[in-house]
């Protein structure tokens, strides 16, 4: 496994994390067992992986009991834990009340990383009230690192500036080879300031593995609404799967894995692959110690060039 610098705060993770949402009951689908999340996290522990990422809005707090279970199964100096405060708890007292409950869920005394799950439109409650508070976190050392996620370099920058005895190491945001936007502005912007991208939804949900197409979609509550699904989509992503599956059975690797390792191509991001069991946990954590060439990245950029989405 490898491992890389979360931002500027010296704490090290592997290249690859582990995504704990499916942990949310079944919204994830009825495949999902709360016992084969604790079984992948301990696979992923066994393969290098030591970064969880959680957050109390996945299953209303369910996801982070689960992760403590593994936690406690693990033993806590072996984890780096993140996790999320949900946008709606952003004022000064209801995001301390906030970091409470998730220390109790998850069992710990100390939350490795602590990221605004998004900022929020509905409220205008101003960043300074919810930079303090995290930052009130971090002296009393109820954390050990600020994060923020779907944050734009406009709010970046404004939370930035609240910030006085530390700074944001993480941005994690949606990332694949399928949706770039982050490409143009938040990408370039981190890269510059050291803030490591933490890429969520690193497989396209699964529309990047080559086992969904529109005569087999999925059906859970969470991919229903998902527009990549949509059989206009799937048929251009149908496109690209061959140009995956002849580099993957090229390297001996699978589709999923091709996805994610060209994420790693750049340096600075750092993919979370939501993993329902230590089958999937296994082959994400396969994704750390090679890189795909600079012909393979070619062939892939020239598949993407071909295909376009329609999210309307
Ligand atoms: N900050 C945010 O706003 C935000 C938003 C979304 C997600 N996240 C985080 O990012 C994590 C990952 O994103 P995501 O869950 O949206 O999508 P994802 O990781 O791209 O896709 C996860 C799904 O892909 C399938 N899968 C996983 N590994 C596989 C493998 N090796 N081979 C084949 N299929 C595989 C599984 O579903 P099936 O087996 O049923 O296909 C799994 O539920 C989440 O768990 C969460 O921690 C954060």
């Amino acid at each position: 496994m490898e491992y890389v610098n979360l931002g500027k705060s010296g704490i090290k993770v592997s290249i690859i994390g582990l995504g704990a949402w499916q942990a949310s009951g079944k919204t994830w689908g009825a495949d999902v067992e709360d016992e084969n999340i604790v079984k992948a996290i301990r696979r992923a522990y066994e393969l290098g992986i030591n970064f969880i990422d959680t957050a109390e809005a996945y299953g209303n707090g369910h996801s982070e009991e689960v992760v403590g279970k593994a936690v406690k199964e693990i033993g806590r100096e072996n984890l780096v834990i993140a996790t999320k405060v949900h946008g709606a708890h952003l004022r000064y007292n209801e995001l301390l009340k906030a970091a409470e409950h998730s220390l109790k869920r998850l069992g710990i005394k100390e939350i490795d990383l602590y990221q605004v799950h998004w900022p929020d439109p509905w409220e205008q409650i101003p960043l300074k009230h919810t930079m303090r508070a995290m930052e009130q976190l971090y002296k009393e050392g109820k954390i050990r690192a600020i994060g923020v996620s779907n944050f734009a370099v406009r709010d970046l920058e404004e939370a930035r500036k609240h910030l006085s005895v530390t700074d944001i190491v993480s941005n994690q945001v949606r990332y694949n080879m399928l949706q770039r936007e982050i490409e143009e502005e938040v990408l370039p912007y981190c890269k510059r300031e050291s803030i490591s991208i933490i890429a969520w939804s690193p497989i396209a949900q699964g529309a990047l593995t080559g086992k969904y197409n529109i005569s087999n979609k999925p059906s859970d509550d969470v991919r229903r609404g998902n527009k990549l699904f949509s059989d206009y989509n799937l048929r251009e992503i149908s496109k690209l799967i061959p140009v995956l599956e002849k580099i993957a059975k090229a390297r001996n690797k699978t589709v999923a894995q091709v996805a994610l390792n060209w994420l790693l191509r750049e340096g600075n991001v750092i993919p979370i692959p939501g993993a329902k069991n230590p089958r999937q946990a296994e082959e994400n954590a396969g994704v750390a110690d090679w890189r795909l060439t600079s012909q393979e990245l070619k062939e892939i950029e020239d598949a993407l060039s071909k295909i376009s989405l329609d999210y309307f």
